[in-house]
Parts: structure tokens; sequence; C-alpha cells
């Protein structure tokens, strides 16, 4: 695998794949790889002759009460993990590459619709950062299509959106929740959870599990499922940032006769912030709705 840190070198690697019509796929992250990005690697490589993983600790998606200082950044061994699993090229800029003008005057790309609600509500800006981020990786690398995690729901529905809006010929791609086995959402933060906190904190997704069979079988008190679950949480001693079913191709509040139906929640413990979700019907989320962008 080549490492490249300058944007010019990038593309001027990517170049004669474009040329010869071979398709790249790209897997952008902010690095502590684990078994969720690896999987998305592989979707990656399936479905293309090229793979380019980025990492970049973005720090323009971070709110100024949230430590960018802290993420857990392990290099070494994300580049390990990625030869391994035979990904071509890895970008890892540093910020001065991404930013060269630094962050007060970056041009951004706002994404008026679903960035406010949700996670958007508790983590002002932070879609902003990830929509300003990605289009400029998007430039970078110009990729056939990229794959993000169903885990951050909210982030692919707002990429989603903000590819359609903006005529990107790029096929945005769901991979499926990677999970510890206690059910435990895979994710960079899960390093963050305190060690007593630690077997608890599978309520999370037990709670939202035991929603969606609900809507599965028919319920429709949403309001009355979200509550339960609120208080089942809240009963192993963590904060509830919001639990709430939704319409998995809007994100807006569900509707009595929706069918594509998503729910969505976020906890804190002591020392991290967790979200995870239960989608009812995958089919229709995966690869923009089955549709190649190309
Ligand atoms: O999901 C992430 O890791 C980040 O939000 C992303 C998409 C790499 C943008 O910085």
């Amino acid at each position: 695998m080549l490492i490249f840190r300058h944007i010019k070198h990038m593309r001027s690697q990517l170049e004669p794949y474009r040329k010869r019509g071979q398709r790249i796929s790209f897997v952008p992250t902010m690095g502590n790889l684990h078994g969720g990005h690896m999987s998305l690697i592989k979707r990656a490589k399936a479905q293309s002759d090229i793979v380019v993983c980025s990492i970049f600790v973005n720090s323009f998606q971070f709110m100024l009460t949230e430590e960018w200082d802290k993420y857990p950044r392990t290099f070494e061994a994300d580049c390990q993990r990625l030869r391994e699993i035979g990904c071509d090229y890895l970008f890892a800029p540093n910020d001065s590459e991404m930013y060269p003008n630094g962050l007060s005057t970056q041009s951004r790309v706002v994404c008026p619709s679903m960035t406010d609600i949700l996670c958007g509500r508790s983590r002002p800006g932070h879609f902003e950062g990830v929509t300003t981020v990605v289009s400029k990786l998007f430039n970078i690398i110009q990729p056939d299509e990229s794959v993000f995690g169903l885990k951050d729901f909210q982030q692919i529905s707002i990429i989603r959106r903000m590819v359609e809006d903006m005529c990107l010929p790029i096929k945005i791609v769901g991979g499926p929740i990677y999970r510890e086995s206690d059910g435990l959402a895979m994710s960079s933060r899960n390093v963050f959870i305190r060690s007593n906190e630690r077997p608890k904190v599978k309520v999370l997704k037990e709670s939202l599990f035991e929603v969606g069979q609900s809507l599965a079988e028919g319920e429709k008190d949403f309001y009355g499922l979200e509550k339960q679950a609120s208080e089942r949480i809240e009963q192993h001693g963590f904060e509830v940032d919001y639990i709430s079913v939704r319409n998995s191709l809007t994100l807006e509040e569900a509707a009595i006769h929706d069918q594509d139906l998503i729910v969505l929640g976020a906890m804190y413990t002591k020392s991290a912030r967790l979200i995870d979700n239960f989608i009812l019907r995958l089919d229709n989320i995966m690869d923009n709705g089955g549709e190649d962008k190309k």
C-alpha cells in the first residue's frame, strides 16, 4: 500500500486509473480503524478496481467542547490493518494540507436539511464540518463510489443528499453496523468508555432493537416506544440524548403510514457519547436505493 500526504501526489497517482476507466472506491476515515472499517474496505474492494482509504482527524467537525486532540490516533497499527486487507492507497494529509488558509475562512459546504436534528442538535456545526471535509476529499480522490458505515446513519443520509444536490457522480454505499460480541456497535470512540460502564452500554442497542421489533410487529405509538426505550437506558445510569423513530429515507419524524422506518439513538456515558440505530428495511438504503450514480 502506498501512502500519500499531499493532494497533488495523490491526484497524479490516481489519474492513470481514471484514464483507463478503472473503478475507484473510496473509504474516508478518521483512523483508529476497527472491524467496522475493515468491512467497509472489503466492500469497496469487492466493487472496484482500486481502493483508496483516507485517515484525517478533521478538527472542523469537532465542537469547541469536544477534544479533537484526545481523539485516538493509531496510525502505524491502522496502516498494518490496511496493508493486510489489501487496501491500495492511503491518503493521510495533515491540517495545513487540507486547510491551507485556516479554518475560519475556509469555504463551507452546508446542507440545510437534516443537519440540525438528532445528533446535529447536540453537536451544532458538526455536520457542516463533515460535508465540507468529505466534499474536499471527494474532489481530491474523485472516486466512482464511496463507502460509509450505517452506524452514522445521519451522516450517510446527509452525504447522499449533498452528492445529489451538488450533482457529484459518486455512488454512496452503506456498510452494515459491526458489533462487539455483546452487541455494542464498533466505534473509534468506544475506547473512551470506562471499564465499570462497559458491561452496561449494550442497553442502547438492546433498547433500539426492542423498539425495532415492536415497529416490525405493527406498533404505531412512536412516542410511547421512544419513552419506554429512554427510561430503560436511564435506569442503567446513562443520560439519553435522543431516541427517535424516523423515516429512514428523509429522516423526518415517522408518520403512521411510513414503511421505511429507522429508530435512532444517542446516549452519554460518563466519558463517551454513543450512537446506534435499528433499520427496518435495509434493502432500500444500502446503495442509493439501488441506483448507480455514474
Ligand atoms: O465518519 C467519519 O469517520 C468522519 O465523519 C468522516 C466521514 C471520515 C469525515 O471526517
